[in-house]
């Protein structure tokens, strides 16, 4: 790991490392080991056409993954019939919550929305879109390599091109939900697929994909772990694609393109988004590619009318630590914090450094979740809507209380004159997994989520 010489926990309670004086003293490194929700806003935050860093993707790369995810839409529905429905499109539903206060506990003006990537077809989960993308994108590399072309909109379909896929070996490293995307997309290609999962994965996730044939190696260790046991076991071998979830240009491509989708789908439902319009989105983040890339996405798609905030647990603040310590690769191991949380698709303990660089200066800022509190929206949804989700894509669920209920939220509101236009903003709760978990686990969840409902408004009452 790269650090500063003198890094320390204690080093980091200097107030320097905000960056800007404007920003709240309270926030400190120390507020981050107290385990305390609390919303960081980003001193760095920039107008889209003023970022500073010259960035190494735009709008353009983001329109060339979407045509490559249509190229592919017909073969991908002979091998996933759900797909039919959208011609092999792989998208989720928008979907309007019909009572936030009874979910969210809070009084927000404007409308809420759910980007429903919890029932997102083939693996269920946010990770689909970078990880799909990022095996489709290895096939035709594959392609070029063995000079077999595109005959017809079927080719991959082919058993010459299935024959060359098997001598290919496609791994990644996993806290779960990547690792089934790059399996069940991999596997379907017949490429041979291994998933190095780190200790916070799911049993369920690891049988349903030795159940495709996918060889998962468990790691003791944490996601930073298998990631990198993944790429230096990548490195033994020919013909074999690694796909680095901590680095990967590919994968935050393939989750940009969730703008452009929603950009249809918000004219669909006629929600308009400009300045007087602006849209909140508050997405769940582990390494930070998929919040990142749709954040990247949707800035170069809406520009400043979005407003984005990445939700994390407060045992793994680790795109929070980046962002407030300014040292790269930093853990939340370094700030004094376990990374252990439910929130098992979160628990990462070390940023992406490439993620970071792509939002510095687009993100508006970072809140962190207790888990108690994800079981409770977790519950709430459930019980008001009847969408089951898992705890990690419930993180996202705080945004509009950090927004409208702290200190530093109405601080944000402020300063960018929002109050008058918040009546026709829309709040987008980007709900990242859910959709395949087994009925029973789902079942423990649920019965958390209910006590601490309960214990909750007995306190409150
Ligand atoms: C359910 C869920 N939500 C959100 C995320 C966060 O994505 P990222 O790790 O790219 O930040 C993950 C990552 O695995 C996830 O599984």
């Amino acid at each position: 790991m790269t650090m500063c010489p003198d890094a320390s926990p204690t080093h980091y309670t200097n107030p320097f490392f905000y960056g800007k004086a404007s920003v709240s003293p309270a926030l400190s490194i120390e507020s981050l080991r107290t385990r305390q929700p609390l919303l960081w806003l980003n001193p760095a935050l920039s107008p889209v056409a003023e970022v500073g860093a010259p960035l190494p993707l735009g709008l353009e790369d983001i329109r060339t993954a979407d045509a490559l995810l249509r190229r592919w839409a017909p073969a991908l529905t002979e091998w996933f019939p759900e797909l039919l429905a959208t011609q092999g499109v792989i998208e989720s539903p928008l979907v309007r919550l019909s009572d936030p206060p009874a979910v969210l506990r809070t009084k927000m003006p404007g409308n809420v929305w759910i980007k429903q990537d919890h029932a997102l077809p083939v693996a269920g989960s946010i990770k689909a879109r970078g990880g799909i993308f990022e095996v489709l994108t290895i096939a035709e590399d594959i392609m070029a390599k063995e000079g077999q072309a595109w005959t017809t909109p079927l080719a991959p379909l082919q058993p010459a091109l299935r024959r060359r896929f098997a001598d290919y070996t496609v791994s990644v490293g996993s806290t779960g939900n990547l690792g089934l995307a790059i399996g069940m997309m991999g596997s379907a290609l017949g490429m041979n697929c291994v998933v190095h999962m780190s200790r916070d994965a799911k049993d369920w996730k690891k049988r349903r994909l030795r159940d495709r044939g996918v060889i998962v190696i468990e790691h003791d260790g944490d996601f930073a772990a298998a990631v990198a046991a993944g790429r230096s076991a990548a490195r033994q071998e020919q013909r074999h694609y690694f796909v680095d979830d901590e680095r990967s240009r590919s994968l935050f491509l393939g989750y940009a393109t969730a703008a452009l989708r929603l950009r249809e789908q918000l004219a669909e439902a006629g929600i308009v988004v400009d300045p007087g319009h602006p849209l909140f989105v508050y997405l769940p983040c582990g390494v930070g590619g998929a919040p990142g890339g749709i954040a990247f996405g949707l800035k170069q798609v809406f520009g400043d009318a979005v407003h984005g905030f990445f939700a994390e647990p407060c045992a793994s603040a680790s795109m929070l630590a980046r962002f407030m310590t300014g040292v790269p690769e930093i853990s939340v191991h370094d700030v004094g914090l376990d990374n252990v949380t439910e929130a098992d698709g979160l628990a990462v303990g070390r940023a992406s450094e490439f993620a970071y660089a792509m939002v510095r200066e687009l993100v508006s800022g970072i809140f962190t979740v207790r888990d108690d509190d994800m079981f409770r929206y977790l519950y709430r949804l459930r019980t008001t809507q009847g969408i089951a989700i898992e705890p990690s894509a419930a993180a996202g669920f705080a945004g509009p209380a950090m927004l409208w209920d702290t200190a530093e939220g109405r601080r944000y509101l402020d300063e960018r004159n929002l109050r008058p236009v918040l009546a026709q903003a829309t709040h987008l709760l980007w709900t990242t997994g859910g959709a395949l978990v087994p009925a029973g686990e789902y079942q423990r969840f649920f019965d958390r989520g209910q006590a601490l409902a309960a214990k909750h408004e007995a306190a409150t009452r």
